[in-house]
């Protein structure tokens, strides 16, 4: 099957931002489109509103940072994948690292917000990624192929409508990026575990994220299985996250 994906990068906004500097932010980007690429904002919940007002009719989507595992009910603090969708999200991020670290969540829990946002139409953004212990005892493979496991065991066929995202946790905010060859290698190990799960699979975007910055995006991107980004503290700088999404061409 040949494949029609295209690049995609993402700015994952983390628990920052105000509605002033979301104004301001957003207007900046909006000015210095068009970009090569598909381009888009995963934002705090609170300002979707805002934020959908602001780009509806734009070339950027945007959508959030996490969502429930059940579809309602009470579940006091948490967002459904269904009110997301109101607000217009084409994608919520699910499984990120700092997630998964400081709250606990499982590769099955991941999974069932992945089938979530599906079933909401939401294009989940599933973050997989190694932690520098498990690189250093050569576990990376291994892991990463036992969280995307988890969402293909779920999922089924239905994993070919993921966006997959590759960030090894020593990489996010530290900056120190994988090399595009270390990337590309687990990025490749990640698409043959895909293809094999279900042959429509050969066109999930694979992203790689881990303090991509303006100046080693076009050398990330350029890897064959690298299909774009996840993009934490540089999506907050309208310059920086303008000039990584034109990276992506
Ligand atoms: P970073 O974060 O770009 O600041 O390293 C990436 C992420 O956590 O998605």
């Amino acid at each position: 099957m040949v494949s029609t994906r295209g690049k995609l990068v993402v700015g994952n906004w983390k628990m920052n931002g105000s509605r002033a500097a979301n104004s301001v932010l957003l207007d900046a980007l909006k000015a210095s489109a068009p970009y090569p690429a598909s381009v888009a904002v995963c934002v705090p919940a609170p300002f979707l509103r805002d934020v959908a007002a602001s780009l509806q009719g734009s070339h950027i989507a945007w959508g959030a940072q996490d969502c429930s595992s059940h579809a309602s009910g009470a579940f006091t603090g948490e967002v459904s994948a269904a009110m997301l969708a109101e607000f217009g999200c084409r994608y919520v991020i699910v499984g990120h690292s700092e997630r998964r670290a400081m709250h606990g969540e499982s590769d099955r829990l991941v999974a069932e917000k992945a089938a979530r946002a599906l079933a909401s139409a939401l294009t989940p953004i599933v973050c997989v990624g190694e932690t520098l212990a498990e690189r250093e005892a050569g576990q990376t493979e291994a892991v990463v192929s036992r969280q995307l496991g988890a969402a293909i065991e779920l999922l089924g066929d239905a994993v070919a409508q993921i966006v997959l995202a590759y960030e090894p946790v020593w990489a996010i905010g530290t900056g120190k990026t994988a090399s595009p060859a270390e990337a590309e290698a687990v990025h490749a190990a990640l698409r043959a575990q895909l293809t094999a799960a279900s042959a429509a699979a050969v066109d999930v975007s694979i992203l790689y994220g881990g303090s991509v910055k303006a100046d080693n995006a076009a050398s990330l991107f350029g890897q064959a299985d690298i299909d774009g980004g996840l993009v934490g503290g540089a999506a907050l700088n309208a310059e920086q996250f303008a000039a990584i999404c034109k990276a992506a061409a």
